[in-house]
């Protein structure tokens, strides 16, 4: 049985998958609206990646006889100043995610409540993984800012970027 404070957490990190989710397909908006449908391709495959998160917080809570309260989905931002600008957006997103998984799982520690504490691990480990994918994402396209054969090799490489639910190991 999860505590008060420890359910109300989960349910907000459930919420906040839900709208990083909703961010990434804001970003994938805004890269077919600039012609780079590879890029968006991108950000949909990590759209779809971010239910999954949502969804593996959303299953433990009911496992451990809880209940998700479905709260409102804020409105992602949906401007950007170029390619470069969605990445670092991106990148800057990912380390909220750490900071946010980072205080849940202190929650988690506080109350020695171990499998919230494991379940939790998978999450920080995505979160290296997320984090540097979007750091070197960024300084990709920072080198070709002025290069358009490389904008669009690199759009040609990110449209074969296809989804798989790892979510669910
Ligand atoms: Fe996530
Ligand atoms: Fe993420």
């Amino acid at each position: 049985m999860l505590s008060e404070k420890l359910s109300k957490a989960l349910n907000d990190q459930v919420n906040f998958e839900f709208y990083s989710s909703y961010t990434y397909l804001a970003m994938a908006g805004y890269c077919e609206s600039i012609d780079l449908s590879g890029f968006a391709n991108f950000f949909r495959v990590q759209a779809k990646e971010e239910l999954d998160h949502a969804m593996k917080i959303y299953d433990y809570v009911y496992q451990k006889n809880g209940s998700v309260i479905l709260e409102k989905i804020e409105k992602p931002k949906a401007d950007y100043d170029g390619i470069i600008d969605v990445f670092e957006k991106g990148y800057e997103h990912e380390q909220l995610v750490t900071k946010k998984i980072y205080e849940l799982t202190d929650i988690a520690y506080e109350e020695r409540e171990h499998s919230t504490i494991s379940l939790l691990q998978w999450f920080i480990d995505e979160q290296v993984e997320e984090e540097n994918s979007f750091n070197s994402l960024v300084k990709r396209v920072r080198r070709i800012e002025d290069n358009p054969a490389g904008l669009y090799l690199m759009d040609d490489e990110l449209a074969a970027r296809v989804y798989t639910s790892d979510a669910s190991k």
